[in-house]
């Protein structure tokens, strides 16, 4: 009996591909495994496109109620987004697939599993690390790592076959990636940093000229850091994210350019659509500044950092993301509130927050009657916070020559 290998398959050239080229090159008996993770497929022409090349078995998973749950919210709790701008949406959808294969390949019987990364992305590191940490005893293979072929040699291989390989993989010049927090776009013209995105690679956003004029203004509820209302309804996480990547997407946000830095060292211009995520990071950030200190805030800033990092760098299964998840879920606790968002020509812009925990005190900020902040006690305040600087200015920094106080002092 030949050794069964499973395959996360996506469809497309390259998986499809793959799956003669492991029964020719290493004879093993392929299963092919699709997830969903809200990629919108046609997932009946991608099982019968897996079994007409060779596949003995196809499953189909449906892991978008999770990737929502285990992997994007708990992102977007904290604040993850690598390089200040890209929302992880390919990079959080790893670890699951990992973990999917991984579960199929030991429902199976498998000894091995195999992807369609090449030797250059991120991705790969993110598979075989994944799958390494959950099914250590699993070899892993990448055939696109060791074959030599172009994408000519790739249409070629195929049609010597007779595969079904659709007409979109040769027409379409962009390797792209998605799932429900976001779109990635990359390679073709978008490999010259200096060429412009031509409008045809974006699907999910309008272009801020093409936005409508109107704003939409709505209002998202967190309960413990996550999302679960728009204007007063529930939802669950699917269909929120559905939404708000529709209407966000329709007034132009979410699209984001970006030369970014890949693990194995390489600039590559990426292009991302994200509206959802990028509308949710908006909103939880603004009930964030009205639930949580002002030190918690700045640590969390720095955990969001390392945690943007890890996720990118694919170390989701490790013991250092659990100690940080451990750390955000408990800054969490009072992040309970309704943000109003105002969608408009590229920008959601938080206009109204409300908490339940609030830490913002009207009584202690206003201007106005009802003002309860002793502002008698501010002189003493001062006395001392200043204390220090006093006492150095004048036993150091006032008798130095040229020290900065004189010199500006000298110029005044
Ligand atoms: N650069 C992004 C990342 O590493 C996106 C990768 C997109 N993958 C793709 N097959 N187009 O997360």
């Amino acid at each position: 009996m030949p050794e069964k290998i499973v395959l996360a398959y996506s469809g497309g050239l390259d998986t499809t591909v793959a799956i003669p080229w492991l029964i020719e090159t290493y004879g093993y008996d392929v299963i092919a495994c699709t997830i969903d993770v809200g990629n919108e497929k046609d997932f009946t022409a991608v099982r019968e496109r897996a079994l007409a090349a060779g596949a003995s078995k196809v499953f189909v998973r449906d892991g978008k109620e999770d990737f929502i749950r285990y992997f994007a919210f708990p992102a977007l709790a904290a604040g993850a987004v690598y390089q200040r701008h890209y929302p992880l949406a390919t990079a959080l959808s790893r670890p699951l697939m990992a973990k999917l294969l991984v579960d199929v390949a030991e429902e199976v019987g498998a000894s091995a599993v195999a992807h369609g990364c090449t030797g250059k992305g991120n991705d790969q590191v993110r598979f075989d690390v994944g799958v390494r940490s959950l099914g250590p005893k699993l070899k892993i293979v990448a055939p696109m790592r060791e074959w030599k072929m172009s994408r000519e040699d790739e249409i070629a291989y195929a049609e010597e076959r007779n595969l079904s390989i659709g007409s979109v993989t040769r027409a379409n010049p962009y390797s792209t990636d998605e799932n429900l927090w976001g779109r990635s776009i990359e390679a073709g013209v978008l490999e010259d940093p200096w060429n412009e995105p031509p409008e045809d690679i974006y699907s999910w956003t309008r272009s801020v000229a093409d936005a409508p004029d109107e704003p939409a203004t709505i209002t998202i509820g967190f309960r413990q850091g996550m999302p679960v209302s728009i204007d007063g309804k529930e939802m669950d996480g699917e269909t929120l994210v559905r939404h708000l990547n529709e209407l966000s997407g329709l007034h132009g946000i979410g699209r984001i350019d970006m030369v970014e830095d890949r693990l194995v060292g390489i600039k590559s211009r990426e292009i991302y659509e994200s509206p959802a995520a990028v509308t949710l990071l908006a909103a939880h950030e603004a009930l964030e500044q009205m639930t949580l200190s002002k030190p918690q805030l700045r640590l969390k800033e720095r955990i969001a950092q390392e945690y943007a990092d890890l996720i990118y760098n694919g170390l989701w299964f490790t013991a250092h993301h659990q100690d940080m998840a451990a750390y955000v879920r408990s800054t969490q606790r009072y992040v309970t509130g309704e943000v109003r968002v105002r969608l408009h020509k590229g920008t959601p812009t938080p206009v109204g927050r409300k908490a339940e925990h609030s830490l913002y005190s009207y009584a202690l900020a206003t201007y106005d009657r009802g003002d309860q902040f002793d502002q008698g006690s501010a002189p003493g305040f001062i006395d001392l916070w200043g204390l220090p600087v006093r006492v150095q200015a004048e036993a150091q920094l006032l008798t130095e020559p040229g020290s900065p106080l004189r010199i500006t002092a000298a110029e005044e």
